[in-house]
């Protein structure tokens, strides 16, 4: 089937939606409300906003509490922690729905992907009225209508896909910036992640469909965009007619209106010297590239299936420092990975203190099951991992409010995101580095680009004063 009729489809089934929710409607004497709520990462948050798009088109309006007629669970399984929540918040669900009885839960995600969390569930959680997948989120207007129309649990699962389908509705969480998929799944399995088996196989996007969604989305007043993928330097490789990343880039840059573009996520093994040219030459490209590290130790980069070596990273981030001083280089990191010793901690300290992160994500492993380090016998125990842990934390925290210190007294460009919440004469606005300011200012200042002097460094974020609209 053609991704077109596929569409067409779904947008039968948005309207046969609309009279189930019609009639609800009716029922309650008031417009049913509902809630979507992430747990995830930046894709997983694209996926809801795709999900609130449906929710919206079909009669629903969208709400920030749980308190729902319906309610759904966008789910993450990267750590055991993220799975933890979702069961600890489904207790509290199922509560509300005695009160309710006309409430609906739904469940999806990567969680959703795990055979032995369906089992779980369909043992433990019988109150959840439907259940689907990462690969077939595009046919959620017709998993509503199968859940309204059905007594029992509903639960439609696929173990991969090779479609993508286009055109769906979105409703934007920011209406000044958005992510845009511009591909999905990973190939890469390093050894202790989860991602690949719950996301399925790498596909991008055509180049064709990415740039029509942004310049959509810039018609409709979007002024920074986010390129999502979990190996945005992979993009390209498998489409019929192969683009790298790089020129991608340089399309996008292309797109009128669009005034800042950020891309998550890189992975070292992939970070082309064409790359760090697109962006040393870009107007709008951001001053903020995240490059995961995981561990600084080469043998348990090895281990990790990571494709590079400690120098070999090292050597990356070095171009980068000399050929964009001012980007600033963001990681992630675990510790207690398999075998790995306060000797392989330290070499990862090593490459904080060389690289200077200007943040970094440290995490303690997580055994994610079926994945090659999940069988591996030389686990670590839970203090040497502490020990690890509260040691890289500290480095990692002292370098990033060295290198956030950096910026005191310059005069920089923020793009102003929110009111604060703390003191709503301040807004909260950010700079091209992704490093917060909070400055005093109204509401009318969102998804405005100002220019701000950053006054005073609070560790990881600044107190500035705007200066003009820039
Ligand atoms: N595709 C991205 C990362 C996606 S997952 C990349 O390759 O960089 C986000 C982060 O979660 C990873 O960078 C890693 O640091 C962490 N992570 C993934 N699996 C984990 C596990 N089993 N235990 C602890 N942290 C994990
Ligand atoms: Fe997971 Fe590695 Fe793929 Fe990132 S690149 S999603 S860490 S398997
Ligand atoms: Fe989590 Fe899935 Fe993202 S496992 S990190 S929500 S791709």
């Amino acid at each position: 089937m053609t991704t077109q009729t596929e569409t067409a489809r779904q947008f039968f089934f948005i309207e046969k939606a609309k009279e189930h929710v019609d009639e609800l409607a009716k029922k309650l004497g008031r417009r049913p409300v509902c809630n979507v709520t992430t747990f995830g990462c930046q894709m997983n948050a694209r996926d809801s906003e795709k999900l609130a798009g449906i929710l919206e088109q079909v009669g629903y309006e969208l709400i920030e509490s749980e308190d729902a007629d319906l309610v759904i669970y966008n789910t993450c399984t990267v750590r055991d922690n993220a799975n933890q929540r979702v069961y600890g918040r489904l207790g509290f669900l199922n509560s509300m729905k005695q009160k309710k009885p006309h409430m609906k839960i739904a469940l999806c995600g990567c969680m959703m992907q795990e055979d032995t969390v369906i089992e779980k569930i369909k043992k433990s959680y019988r109150f959840v009225d439907l259940i689907f997948g990462t690969h077939n989120i595009f046919k959620f207007a017709e998993l509503l209508c199968t859940m309204f129309e059905s007594e029992d649990m509903v639960i439609d699962i696929w173990k991969d896909t090779d479609q993508i389908v286009e055109d769906l509705p979105v409703e934007r969480k920011y209406s000044f910036k958005s992510g845009i998929n511009i591909m999905f799944g990973c190939n890469n399995f390093c050894s202790y992640c989860i991602v690949p088996y719950v996301r399925g196989r790498e596909r991008s996007r055509s180049p064709r469909d990415i740039i029509k969604e942004i310049e959509s989305l810039a018609a409709d007043g979007v002024v920074e965009i986010m390129l999502l993928g979990q190996n945005v330097n992979s993009y390209g490789k498998t489409l019929e007619e192969p683009m790298s990343f790089a020129d991608l880039l340089r399309e996008v840059e292309k797109i009128e209106g669009i005034e800042r573009i950020r891309f998550m996520t890189s992975h070292p093994k992939d970070l082309s010297e064409d790359l760090i040219q697109v962006m040393k030459e870009s107007k709008k490209i951001c001053r903020h590239l995240h490059l995961p590290l995981q561990s600084g130790s080469t043998r348990i980069l090895d281990a990790m299936n990571r494709h590079y070596t400690k120098e070999q990273y090292l050597a990356i981030a070095e171009r980068i420092r000399k050929e964009i001083p001012d980007m600033s280089i963001t990681t992630d990191i675990i510790v207690g990975f398999p075998g790995e010793t306060l000797e392989d901690v330290e070499e990862t300290i090593d490459v904080v203190k060389r690289v200077q992160y200007d943040n970094a994500f440290t995490f303690i492993y997580s055994k994610r099951t079926g994945t090659p380090a999940a069988s591996m016998d030389n686990q670590v125990s839970q203090e040497v991992v502490k020990e690890g842990f509260d040691k890289l934390l500290k480095v990692v925290q002292d370098t990033a409010k060295e290198r956030t210190r950096l910026l005191e007294g310059q005069i920089q460009t923020a793009l102003v995101e929110e009111v604060n919440e703390q003191n709503d004469a301040f807004v909260t606005g950010r700079l091209s580095n992704n490093t917060i300011v909070h400055f005093p200012g109204d509401a009318s200042l969102i998804g405005k680009i100002v220019k701000v002097e950053l006054k005073e460094c609070h560790g990881f974020y600044y107190a500035g004063e705007m200066l003009q609209e820039a």
